[in-house]
């Protein structure tokens, strides 16, 4: 079965009960997973449920499709992302960016854990991503073309909005939060970089380190989305000052970081056109 047919079934599936049209995604990746506390919910849908949905063997609630209004804006929020580094392929990665699509999305908004590369950013800072690099070695679009889900070679010379970028930008202003801007580089994972690996991303001009989110953004922009996307710093990865990494601080610092990007991100999706 094509790719067509399966979103054709997710949406179908979906479709069953929900009829509204969602005009704008958000991935709730680290750091926006509260914001789901903010949606008036009308209809949700455990991953499970959801034809050909990527889901996850180990935990049976690790994902979860919800549907209703936040700012008043009709909303489809994806709670729980999936990672390449987990053995999923990038096409079931990023599988719910195709059914957002379908079922009317017009703006996605994505988040994730980073390591800063940029000297002058800290632990606990925000980054507006202005601009990705994959090193990640593989890429959702390699197959055959389906030219009705998108074109063949997409153009990335602007795969963030600069009009969300800018609405982001404003907004932190009001709220008087620093909101750094820098190139999220995305690499495969599960290992943290080496010091040389750090060194080589801050040289090819990358701000912030991950494992994720350059999929999705590919996929939206291949669907013709506009995508607004955030990272939260949890730590400063400086090739020349490293401290081993320290995954419970990494979490702590990313919840400490989520009201802050949760506001954020309520007030653009109150102010975004669609
Ligand atoms: N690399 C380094 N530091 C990080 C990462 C990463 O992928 N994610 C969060 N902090």
């Amino acid at each position: 079965m094509g790719l067509k047919e399966q979103v054709r079934e997710a949406v179908d599936a979906i479709r069953g009960s929900y009829s509204d049209t969602p005009n704008i995604g958000i991935e709730l990746g680290t750091g926006l997973g509260m914001l789901v506390e903010h949606i008036q919910v009308t209809h949700r849908f455990s991953y499970a449920e959801i034809p050909h949905f990527p889901t996850s063997t180990v935990d049976s609630h690790a994902g979860e499709l919800v549907f209703g209004t936040l700012s008043g804006k009709s909303v489809m929020a994806m709670a729980g992302r999936f990672h390449a580094y987990e053995g999923y392929s990038l096409q079931q990665v990023t599988f719910p960016i195709r059914v957002a699509k379908a079922l009317g999305v017009k703006s996605l908004i994505v988040s994730n854990a980073a390591g800063g590369l940029n000297p002058q950013f800290a632990a606990g800072d925000l980054m507006l991503i202005t601009d990705h690099i994959n090193l990640m070695g593989d890429n959702p679009l390699i197959g055959p073309n389906d030219d009705e889900l998108g074109p063949r070679y997409p153009d990335m010379s602007e795969p963030y909005s600069k009009q969300l970028v800018e609405l982001a930008e404003k907004v932190a202003l009001t709220q008087g939060v620093r909101l750094q801007r820098g190139v999220y580089v995305a690499c495969p994972g599960p290992s943290l970089e080496t010091r040389a690996e750090y060194r080589f991303m801050r040289t090819i001009g990358a701000d912030a380190v991950g494992m994720s989110t350059v999929p999705e953004v590919i996929v939206a922009v291949h669907a013709g989305l506009k995508v607004l996307g955030f990272s939260a710093i949890t730590d400063e990865c400086l090739p020349d000052a490293l401290k081993a990494a320290d995954i419970e601080a990494i979490i702590a610092v990313a919840n400490r970081i989520e009201p802050k990007l949760t506001a954020i991100v309520a007030a653009c999706i109150e102010q975004m056109e669609t």
